[in-house]
């Protein structure tokens, strides 16, 4: 029986100097292949908002629709370690809303919770929840939460005080007990930077090969998701003609009376 990734896995692999991979998954039987090919951390993203609901961005999402999404995937998971994104607003009225709405998620099969931001409202959500036992995910970079107030997809901590700040930024949140960070959309010398002053492992989100742990989009990396593809995601397969290719010979079958064929009827 294969052993359940948990927080302390994560922290060995940190120390071990062991890299760990990070996927996205929306739906129990995507989790299920995920977990089987040895992910470490399955992530219910709130990019789920953008390639599974079909929204401009990801503030779109709810809590409810997390919660829905989180079920299925934790269905799906035996060993990974199971993350669900909070969605905007799930976690910035108060501190008391943040451990309610967090707390569901873990109901609702998760092992922990990744929020975004690094002010010091934040850093007391983030005591709070570590306090009441929700382990905490970081994000720090790009937040795409912040999407308006950052005008635009933009890569963050490009100088020497900008990957200062972000550093900054991640030491409190390692202080206030968060086992992991993502930093999304930096630079690679500057996450390299953060990686090495930091005792709790960074996830990297298009910020290069010194990060601890890596993270992508699973609908990227299938080639699901026709609208956008960003530089750092690696297509690995191209699910989207897999699909048309399918749905187009089953159309075709039917039409010229192909499907179902003896094998097919009772
Ligand atoms: O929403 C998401 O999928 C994410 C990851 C890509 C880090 O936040």
């Amino acid at each position: 029986m294969t052993k359940k990734v948990t927080v302390s896995t994560i922290k060995k692999y940190k120390s071990d100097n062991e890299k760990f991979s990070v996927l996205t998954a929306y739906d129990c039987y995507t989790a299920k292949y995920l977990d089987e090919a040895g992910i470490d951390i399955v992530l219910i993203g709130d990019s789920l908002a953008m390639v599974a609901l079909g929204y401009n961005n990801t503030n779109s999402v709810g809590i409810e629709e997390m919660g829905i999404f989180t079920k299925a995937v934790a269905r799906g998971v035996t060993r990974a370690f199971v993350v669900t994104d909070m969605p905007f607003l799930s976690y910035h009225t108060s501190v008391e809303d943040a451990v309610k709405n967090c707390g569901q998620m873990i109901r609702y099969g998760a092992n922990g919770v990744k929020i975004e931001g690094g002010s010091d409202y934040i850093v007391s959500v983030i005591e709070r929840l570590t306090a009441v036992g929700i382990p905490v995910m970081g994000h720090l970079g790009f937040t795409p939460q912040f999407l308006n107030q950052l005008g635009g997809y933009k890569i963050q901590g490009k100088t020497k005080e900008a990957a200062d700040e972000i550093l900054n930024q991640a030491k409190k949140l390692e202080k206030a007990g968060v086992f992991s960070i993502v930093l999304e959309m930096v630079p690679e010398e500057s996450a390299k930077y953060i990686t090495e002053n930091l005792t709790v492992p960074t996830i990297s989100c298009g910020a290069g090969r010194y990060c601890d742990a890596q993270v992508l989009v699973s609908d990227d990396v299938f080639g699901k998701y026709p609208e956008f593809k960003p530089k750092f995601a690696r297509k690995y397969g191209n699910m989207g003609e897999l699909i048309y290719n399918c749905a187009k010979q089953y159309n075709d079958d039917v039409k010229s009376g192909k499907f179902p064929d003896d094998s097919e009827v009772f």
